[in-house]
């Protein structure tokens, strides 16, 4: 009999999940199959026991499940439970066990495009969401030099570095005032929805000057170059968009879950195909 593995959320519709880990584990000539399980708030805890009774051995977890999902299973592991997020759930014989890989995905892409290590590196994140906090969280767990922080909202994101377990020097500055410090940063991480489809014109603000050897990130991939992207790499930043994070999060989850490392150029590959990108 096949593995089953899926991914619970709502919306769901949309998840390109299930064909980038069906073509992994065909190219792994694992016996499995991964879909797409629509589950409601209402519907989570049910769904867990549904995970429990069908023996699922795998899932991954996405909006809106990622903190209510927590309590519902056996053991979390450290980082998600400081991230406040499960996005990958483990059943290790009977055991489900939260996993986040959200923010290692994402450093994972990254570093094929920075030079030299994390540790000399200071960044800057734009948003304060969910997502920045997986990341902001992962990058201070690896030793990065110093993470800043710019939202909309100033109290999510003084929350966010106040609530980091992490020894990290960190400060928080509005948006107007990091568009004028853009030019100190090695690394830039666009972590808002501003710039998704459809609204794609739009950007959490205006790149001006950018350091040398910069990387601007924006963690969006539809479209694949955001108007933020678009205009750093006008400005000569390196640009890295949100295809890297997503494929690496799957491939940590993937690892997790079978003990096989997954081609992740394939992965990219028919994801980007699904995208209708090149
Ligand atoms: P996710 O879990 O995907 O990160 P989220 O938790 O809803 O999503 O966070 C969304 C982020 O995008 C937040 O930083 C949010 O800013 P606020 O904290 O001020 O709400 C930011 N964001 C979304 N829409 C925005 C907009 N129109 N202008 C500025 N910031 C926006």
């Amino acid at each position: 009999m096949d593995d089953l593995y899926g991914v619970i959320g709502d919306p769901i519709a949309h998840s390109m999940s299930p064909v980038m880990h069906n073509a992994a584990f065909r190219d792994a000539r694992i016996q499995a199959a991964y879909g797409r399980l629509h589950v409601s708030p209402e519907g989570l805890q049910d769904a867990i026991k549904g995970i429990r009774a069908l023996g699922l051995r795998g899932i991954n977890v996405t909006v809106p499940h990622k903190t209510a999902v927590m309590p519902l299973l056996d053991e979390i592991d450290p980082l998600a439970s400081s991230i406040g997020a499960v996005n990958t759930i483990v059943n290790r014989e009977g055991k489900l066990i939260g996993y986040n890989t959200d923010g290692l995905g994402y450093v994972e892409g990254l570093k094929k495009h920075i030079k030299g290590g994390l540790s000399s590196k200071e960044v800057l994140i734009i948003g304060a969401g969910g997502a920045a906090k997986a990341i902001y969280y992962t990058l201070a767990s690896l030793g990065v030099k110093k993470i800043d922080l710019t939202n909309r909202s100033e109290g999510k994101a003084i929350d966010l570095i106040a609530s980091c377990p992490m020894d990290i020097e960190s400060h928080y500055y509005k948006l107007p005032q990091a568009e004028l410090n853009l030019h100190h940063y090695d690394v830039v991480i666009q972590t808002t929805s501003i710039g998704m489809f459809p609204k794609v014109e739009e950007s959490p603000l205006r790149v001006g000057m950018v350091k040398e050897g910069a990387v601007f990130s924006d963690i969006i991939y539809n479209p694949l170059q955001t108007s933020f992207l678009k205009q750093a790499e006008q400005k000569g930043a390196v640009i890295q968009n949100g295809i890297d994070m997503f494929i690496y999060q799957g491939a940590l989850a993937f690892e997790k879950w079978t003990g096989v490392t997954p081609d992740t150029d394939l992965m990219k590959d028919v994801v980007l195909k699904q995208l209708g990108g090149s």
